[in-house]
């Protein structure tokens, strides 16, 4: 398959299609205050998200903040409250330039999430490319997902209906389930009890799924898939009693360190599109990342590849990952980033470099949630 930086879509099993790179918008959060250092060991890690009383958390492709007791700022309509801004180290206005020098740039495929809290930033610049006569709406693919708390299928669509507004545009066209783990509606985003735990929700993935195809038969959104799915999960929607959509994506980790062979490979089987989240390692804010996998830009292997072909280690990775048919989302807000991230389409790697970096796999996580490791559908127990 030959990849131009014009031409890097892959086909979907509904008969659309994804841009093999894509921009990554999540946003870090504030460091200060009682910031949470989550300990390498994992009862400790667990310990002490229990006990601390302002936690930052990871949710699959974002950082999410939390504030105990339901303490948020920000609407609540739809059942979704929203974390004061200042809380983010993002400053106003950076995801928008950033989207729109990436559209400059080349990249037609942006993936966000209303739990970002800058879609509205991500829906101007958009908005404002195609205005400006550089991009039509439909050379855009634009992912959004669908958050924990709106897992009930009465919720689905008006959940949706939300994200389209705050985009200001008809369609998404991906929409995916964040995460395979409900969480209780309403309008804190991480429902808590008096002793600082979790208040899950029952799930039924398969009725949550029924309430997305009825969102593609809508139009509301183009392709429907899947985030954070092990096999067991993508398998009970693949068997569900009258599917009507397969999920057509699903979104996890994936990079050089933790490359997923069997899920690629499970995925491959069933027409899914495996996309890669922390496609570089992630930003290895050790409030939320496993930071005991050591980082993947540093990793020799990567830089000599890298300088045969004056390439940089992220390069690197990026074309790997897309060069084996993985989707990548890199999250980056620095102009001079976004552009070399995007350069990734005018060299490529032998089968003899493509088995050495494959030999790179740790198996581990960088992104591992263990805080909702009580949650009976809780993704990363099984193999894969
Ligand atoms: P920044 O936004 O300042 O560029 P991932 O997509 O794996 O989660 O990685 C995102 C992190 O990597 C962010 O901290 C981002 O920071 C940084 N990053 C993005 N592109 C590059 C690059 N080409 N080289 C080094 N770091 C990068």
């Amino acid at each position: 398959m030959s990849l131009t930086a014009e031409s890097h879509r892959v086909p979907l099993s509904d008969g659309n299609s994804i841009p093999l790179l894509g921009l990554g918008t999540y946003a870090d959060p504030q460091k200060g205050r009682k910031r949470v250092v989550l300990p390498t060991n994992k009862s400790q890690q667990e310990k002490s998200i229990v006990d601390s009383c302002f936690s930052l958390f990871y949710s699959p492709t974002s950082l999410l903040l939390m504030v105990l007791g339901g303490n948020h700022s920000g609407t609540s309509e739809s059942g979704l409250s929203r974390p004061s801004r200042r809380l983010y180290k993002t400053p106003k206005g950076t995801c928008l330039e950033s989207v729109k020098i990436a559209i400059d740039t080349g990249y037609r495929h942006i993936d966000g999430a209303f739990v970002y809290y800058n879609e509205h930033e991500v829906g101007q610049a958009i908005r404002e490319k195609i205005a400006e006569g550089k991009i039509k709406r439909e050379d855009i693919f634009y992912c959004g997902k669908l958050w924990n708390t709106c897992h009930p299928p009465e919720l689905v669509r008006p959940t949706l209906e939300k994200t389209l507004k705050i985009l200001q545009l008809d369609y998404v066209d991906l929409y995916i389930i964040e995460l395979p783990m409900a969480f209780k509606p309403g309008d804190a985003i991480y429902p808590r009890d008096e002793n600082g735990k979790f208040i899950y929700h029952e799930t039924n993935l398969c009725a949550t799924w029924e309430a997305m195809e009825a969102c593609k038969d809508a139009g509301l959104a183009k392709s429907i898939g899947v985030s954070n799915f092990n096999r067991r999960q993508l398998e009970m929607i693949l068997n569900k009693p009258g599917l009507k959509h397969k999920p057509v994506s699903n979104q996890v980790e994936c990079h050089p360190y933790f490359t997923q062979p069997k899920l690629l490979e499970f995925c491959r089987q069933h027409d899914i599109v495996i996309v890669g989240y922390s496609p570089l390692g992630t930003s290895r804010d050790e409030t939320w990342v496993n930071v005991s996998s050591p980082p993947l830009l540093e990793d020799p292997v990567l830089n000599a590849i890298g300088k045969k072909y004056s390439k940089t280690a992220a390069q690197v990775a990026l074309r790997f990952s897309i060069q084996r048919g993985v989707v990548v989302i890199p999250k980056s807000f620095n102009p001079q980033r976004i552009r070399e991230n995007f350069q990734i389409f005018d060299f490529s790697l032998t089968e003899k470099e493509m088995k050495e970096i494959e030999a790179l796999n740790k198996n581990v996580r960088y992104v591992e949630l263990l805080m909702w490791r009580d949650h009976p559908e809780y993704p990363f127990n099984d193999e894969y």
